[in-house]
C-alpha cells in the first residue's frame, strides 16, 4: 500500500503542487485543508482524498489521522500575507503559531516523528548578507515572520526532546504554475507581483510598482523567484531524507539570484506579447530592499536540482495558466 502523507494547507498555491508530486513519486498525500483561502475547484481536479477542517481542530486531526495511518506530515496550512499580519496579528499567531501547535500535539499522540515544515524568507527581515545562508541572522519585521520564526524554534525543541524530525523549508519567492497547466497561482485577494503583473498585462489595467528608489541597479526591489515545481521536488526529497532516516534541517529554498521588480514585467511582457502599463508608487512597508537565497545547502545537501531556474522559464508557466484559469479574476 502506497505510503499516506498528510498534507495540510493542500488545496493552496503550494500544497496542491506538492500533492500532485507527492501522487506521481508513489505516496498517498491526504490533502487537510481548512479551504479559508485553498482552492476547492482546483483541489478536486486531483482526485485525492480531502479532509475539510482546521489544524486548530484536534479532534478533526485525531480523526484524520486514525482513519489514514499518514508516516508524515507537510504542513503548508497557514496565513502569508506579510501586510495583512500587520494589521491583525491575532489571526496570524492563532492560525500559524496555535494551528502548528495542535497539529503537533495529534502527531506525537499518533506517534508520527516526520515533519516537513514550510518556512519562509520573511523569517530573516532585513538581511545583513547577501546571498541569506541558512546561518544568517533571523530578525523579523512583521508577526507573519514572526510566527514562522516562533514554529521554527519549537520544531528544534521537540526534535531535541521528543525526536521529532524535521526538515524546515523558508521560500523566498514561489512563482510559476504547474508545467502541465493543472494548477497554478489564484490568491483572493491578489497581492503577488507576478499574476498582478499579468492581470495589469491582460486587462490594460496600470500596475503599481512600489517603490523606485531602493538601492538596486534600477531603484525597485529585488527578489529571488523559484518556481513552485522547484519547490515541490524540494518536498519529496525532504521527504525522502527523512524516510530513509535522515535527522532533518534547516534550508533555503531560492535560486540564489535577483531580479527586479522592472525585470519581472519586462519578463512578463514578453511571455505575453503584451504591454505592462507601469506607475511609480510610494513603498510598501515592509519591503526589504534585496532578498536572495543562497541555494547550495538544499543543492549538496539533497541534492535539489531546480528545472526551472530561469525567471522566463517561470514566467512563461505562470502566463500559460492564467491565460486558462477558467476562474481567474482578471
Ligand atoms: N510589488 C510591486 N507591486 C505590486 C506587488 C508587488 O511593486 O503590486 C513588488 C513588491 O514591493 C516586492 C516585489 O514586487 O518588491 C515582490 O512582491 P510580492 O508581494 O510578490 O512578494 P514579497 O517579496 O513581498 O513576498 C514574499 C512572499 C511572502 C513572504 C515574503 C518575505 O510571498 O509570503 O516574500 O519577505 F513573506
Amino acid at each position: 500500500m502506497d505510503k499516506s502523507i498528510l498534507v495540510t494547507g493542500g488545496a493552496g498555491y503550494i500544497g496542491s503542487q506538492v500533492a500532485v508530486d507527492l501522487r506521481a513519486s508513489g505516496y498517498l498525500p491526504i490533502i487537510v485543508d481548512n479551504l479559508s483561502r485553498g482552492n476547492l475547484d482546483l483541489v478536486k481536479k486531483l482526485k485525492l482524498p480531502l479532509e475539510v477542517g482546521d489544524t486548530n481542530d484536534s479532534q478533526f486531526l485525531q480523526t484524520v489521522f486514525k482513519n489514514y495511518s499518514p508516516v508524515a506530515v507537510m504542513h503548508f496550512a497557514a496565513l502569508a500575507l506579510v501586510a495583512e499580519s500587520v494589521a491583525d496579528p491575532a489571526k496570524y499567531y492563532s492560525n500559524n503559531l496555535l494551528g502548528t501547535l495542535s497539529l503537533l500535539e495529534v502527531m506525537r499522540q499518533f506517534g508520527v516523528d516526520k515533519l516537513i515544515f514550510s518556512s519562509t524568507a520573511a523569517t530573516f527581515g532585513d538581511p545583513q548578507e547577501l546571498p541569506i545562508t541558512e546561518s544568517a541572522r533571523q530578525a523579523p519585521i512583521n508577526p507573519y515572520g514572526w510566527s514562522k520564526l516562533m514554529m521554527e524554534q519549537v520544531l528544534g525543541d521537540y526534535g531535541r526532546a521528543y525526536g521529532l524530525r524535521s526538515v524546515i523549508f523558508r521560500y523566498f519567492n514561489a512563482a510559476g504554475a504547474h508545467p502541465d497547466g493543472l494548477l497554478g497561482e489564484r490568491h483572493n485577494p491578489e497581492s503577488h507581483l507576478i499574476p498582478l503583473a499579468i492581470k495589469a498585462a491582460m486587462g490594460g489595467n496600470k500596475f503599481s510598482i512600489f517603490g523606485s528608489d531602493y538601492p538596486t541597479q534600477d531603484g525597485t526591489c529585488v527578489r529571488d523567484y523559484v518556481h513552485v515545481a522547484d519547490i515541490a521536488q524540494a518536498h519529496i526529497l525532504g521527504l525522502e531524507h527523512l524516510l530513509e532516516g535522515g535527522l532533518g534541517g534547516d534550508y533555503n529554498i531560492g535560486n540564489g539570484a535577483g531580479y527586479s521588480v522592472l525585470q519581472v514585467l519586462s519578463s512578463v511582457e514578453q511571455a505575453s506579447g503584451l504591454l505592462v502599463k507601469k506607475e511609480f508608487c510610494p513603498r510598501r512597508s515592509g519591503d526589504p530592499a534585496v532578498l536572495v537565497a543562497a541555494a547550495d545547502k538544499l543543492k549538496n545537501g539533497l541534492n535539489w536540482r531546480p528545472r526551472f531556474p530561469e525567471l522566463e522559464a517561470i514566467v512563461e508557466t505562470a502566463w500559460r495558466w492564467h491565460k486558462s484559469d477558467d476562474q481567474n479574476s482578471f
